[in-house]
Parts: C-alpha cells; structure tokens; sequence
C-alpha cells in the first residue's frame, strides 16, 4: 500500500490537531477540546490509537537499534529538504503547504524576531525527520506527540485512553511512575516514543548547539513542555533547556501563513547556514 496519501491526510491532521488543542488565543479549553465532534477527529482518534498502542518500551530500543547505524541514506542538506518534500502530494496546491514551506515559515519567523543563527536553522531543519516516513515508517512512529516509554503513561499525554491497550501499561517493569529510571536522572537517560524527532537528534546531535539539539529533540512532546507531566524525570538542565523547547514552540505552530514563501530565493542563505553546522553530507 502506498503510505503517501495516508501520511500526508494524517500529517496535516496531527497539526490541525495540535492548533485545535493549543490555540494561539489560549481561550479554548481542554473540555471545548474534547468535546468537539467532526470526522476528521476520528482520523486523529484512530492515528493515536495506533499509536498509543504500538509504541512499547521494547519497541522503541528496536527502532533505535536500527536507525542509530545511520545507513539508511547519505544526503546532502539540500538533498534531504527535497527528499522530503517528495511526501507531499500537492493535489490542493492552494491550501497545502509542502514540508519545505512550513520548514521556511518557522525558520523565518524564527529570523524575523533576530534570533541567533543556529536557532533560524533549527526553524528550518526541524522536520527533517520525517523522512523517515520515506524509509518505510508507518505514520504512528513519525509523527504525534511523543512521551516517554519505560514509565507510567501521563493522563496529560492526549488521549490517553488508549494507552489501556499498550502492554507496557500492565507490565510492573514499566507502569510504575519512574518504571526503569531514578527520580530526576534527565531525559537524555529516558526513551521517547519513536519518531521524527529523536531520529533528528540522532542525526545530528554532533554538530549542533545543545539548545538547538533540545528543540529537536522535544518539540513534540507537549505532555512536558505544554503540561509539565514529566517533572518527576528531568533534571535542573532539562528545565533549563525546556525554556527553548517553549520559545520554540510558537514558530512551529503559529507561523503557518498562505502565502508560501519564496523558496528559490531563500535557497542560497539556508544552504549557507547549514555549511556553518553541517557536515557536507549527511548520513540518515
Ligand atoms: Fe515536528
Ligand atoms: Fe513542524
């Protein structure tokens, strides 16, 4: 089965999604959330069913095991950005934004507020995980919030629910509220769900400021930066480095305009920015 269309429906779901969760008003509350009723939510329904589901302590060391060997792809930086842009099925070019536009987007509202360099870079390369969607990921170990695994499921991590049907929830190794880990060890000790972002961060955690590296990393999950579920894991740095996680958040949610910006013209200043961090080719 071809998992573009799939990807790409729930893709722009999942954002949707995240806006209806966490509008930039702040006025919509968690009840109003809930309650409201349309087909596309039972798309989003049945996306974190799946995940919820699958996405086990054991099966995330499983993903890592096989994407931290970096053989999947060798790209230049400007590669990926294409590479990724090839999800996009661009049947309703009016609405849709492909991946390369909402990468630019964040990246210059990230520029437009000055900001340091590495920070607009980080705007711009975010996503770039998601390629492994191209790598034959389903869409539920790419995409959506992340949480942690290996410990007890926050009843802040959106829907929730579904966790009762995840094996882990009845294992005693791990749905005790540290499950594997000691109080406050830091989440570099702690696995994420699988997904685009901590693919990214293994990608490029070598070459990267370590703020840059947080946002990467933890974009996603908003059962910490949005609702502070996780306290009980991090350490004095984490919370420190969260406050970039947070000041990140607004340009990834909030920066989506119509009006698609000029990628031809911009092309040249992110491929110098990403010549000043990156390795010439990169290795996925
Ligand atoms: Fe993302
Ligand atoms: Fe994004």
């Amino acid at each position: 089965m071809d998992q573009r269309p799939q990807f790409l429906m729930n893709e722009e779901l999942w954002e949707e999604d995240l806006l209806a969760r966490y509008p930039k008003s702040g006025k919509k509350s968690k009840e109003e959330y809930r309650n409201y009723q349309d087909p596309q939510r039972d798309t989003v329904r049945e996306f974190y069913r799946l995940n919820h589901l699958n996405q086990t302590y054991d099966f995330v060391l499983e993903r890592e095991r096989v994407f931290k060997k970096f053989n999947k792809k060798q790209m230049t930086f400007w590669e990926a950005v294409e590479f990724l842009n090839t999800l996009v099925d661009d049947s309703d070019p009016d609405i849709d934004l492909n991946q390369t536009q909402h990468l630019l987007q964040t990246a210059e509202a990230i520029k437009a507020d000055g900001h340091p360099d590495w920070f607009i870079l980080t705007g711009f390369i975010h996503d770039l995980g998601k390629v492994l969607c191209l790598f034959g990921e389903p869409q539920w170990a790419v995409v959506g919030d992340t949480f942690p695994v290996g410990c007890k499921f926050s009843d802040k991590i959106v829907y929730g629910e579904f966790f009762q049907d995840n094996p882990d929830s009845t294992d005693p190794r791990y749905n005790s509220e540290y499950g594997v880990y000691t109080p406050n060890s830091g989440l570099d000790n702690v696995h994420m769900s699988w997904g685009h972002d901590e693919y990214l961060y293994q990608v490029f955690k070598d070459y990267l400021p370590e703020p840059s590296l947080y946002m990467i990393r933890y974009h996603s999950f908003y059962a910490q930066h949005r609702e502070n579920a996780y306290d009980h894991l991090m350490s004095k740095q984490d919370h420190k480095m969260f406050k970039w996680v947070q000041m990140f958040n607004p340009y990834d949610l909030y920066s989506k305009s119509p009006i698609p910006p000029d990628v031809k013209a911009l092309r040249p200043y992110y491929e110098d920015l990403a010549s000043k961090y990156l390795p010439d080719v990169i290795d996925f």
